[in-house]
């Protein structure tokens, strides 16, 4: 995806894999990519339940395996013919309110092949093809801010996107002489199914509403803006880092949080 093939601020003829791209962050990023005129290909274990055409082709994939990021890396190339522009949203968390000493080596095993390897594998699998094709690319790796604001009930997720972000900077050094950008979006609170369901039960345990509980933690984590975000303000920072206009930007961190993280 070079600025010769692709007009200013424009994504057309891209072609684009979006892991995790059938709910929240993910779909948002695809919709919002293939109204840009990008070619988009989503990756996610089950296929999209809605009767709606999605906004790219799906291939089912478990990326927190191996075997299941190479199927998808050979998928993808033979469907789109190359890969402009990569994706890596797909992640989760491991939750145990007990604490840190509470997390088995399963847990964390776990989160650092959903939050990280999912994407050193895919960029290992993908970047061979990217670099030959001599059109330069980018990706853009999805993190969180959690990975700066370390909450012991989640640490091995946190611990992970943390590692997610230094391997990316370290990545965009090498690959920057290929003309290929490497970034990585740190979401805060976003509104996602993943979100409500986590309020849900929350709720459930409070003997209270979603909404409430939602409330309760914008409140809780002194958001300077005062809400959660949407999936589409996520989506809308991706298509700009991985379009032409982003062209100078790699190996940096860009948060999207309503102002939480400090500056330091
Ligand atoms: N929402 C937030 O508040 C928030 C905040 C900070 C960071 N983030 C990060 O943003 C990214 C997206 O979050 P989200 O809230 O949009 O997630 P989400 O709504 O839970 O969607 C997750 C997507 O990833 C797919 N997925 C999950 N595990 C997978 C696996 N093993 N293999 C392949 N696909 C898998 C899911 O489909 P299947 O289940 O069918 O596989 C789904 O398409 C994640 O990396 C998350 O850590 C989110």
């Amino acid at each position: 995806m070079s600025d010769e093939t692709t007009p200013a601020n424009g994504l057309s003829g891209a072609r684009v894999v979006v892991t995790g791209g059938t709910r929240g962050i993910g779909a948002a990023t695809a919709r919002r990519l293939a109204e840009a005129g990008a070619e988009v290909v989503v990756a996610a274990r089950t296929a999209p339940t809605s009767p709606e055409p999605g906004p790219g082709r799906f291939l089912a994939a478990d990326i927190a395996s191996p075997g299941g990021v190479a199927t998808l890396a050979r998928q993808a190339l033979d469907l789109l013919g190359g890969v402009d522009v990569l994706v890596s949203n797909a992640g989760g968390q491991t939750h145990r309110p007990e604490g840190v000493l509470s997390f088995t080596d399963e847990d964390w095993q776990h989160d650092l092949d959903l939050n990280l390897l999912s994407a050193v594998r895919l960029d290992r699998a993908l970047l061979p093809a990217m670099i030959a094709q001599g059109r330069g690319g980018a990706i853009v790796h999805v993190g969180s801010n959690a990975a700066r604001l370390p909450r012991p009930a989640s640490l091995p997720y946190t611990a992970a996107k943390a590692a997610l972000t230094a391997y990316s900077k370290g990545l965009a050094k090498e690959v920057g002489r290929h003309g290929i950008r490497v970034n990585v979006v740190l979401p805060g609170l976003i509104r996602t199914e993943s979100l409500d369901s986590r309020m849900a039960a929350l709720a459930g345990q409070a003997g209270t509403d979603p909404e409430t509980v939602l409330d309760r933690t914008v409140a809780a984590m002194d958001i300077p803006l005062d809400r959660a975000g949407t999936a589409g303000e996520v989506a809308e920072l991706i298509a700009f880092l991985v379009s032409p206009a982003a062209g100078y930007l790699t190996g940096s961190q860009f948060t999207v949080d309503g102002g939480v993280l400090p500056t330091l």
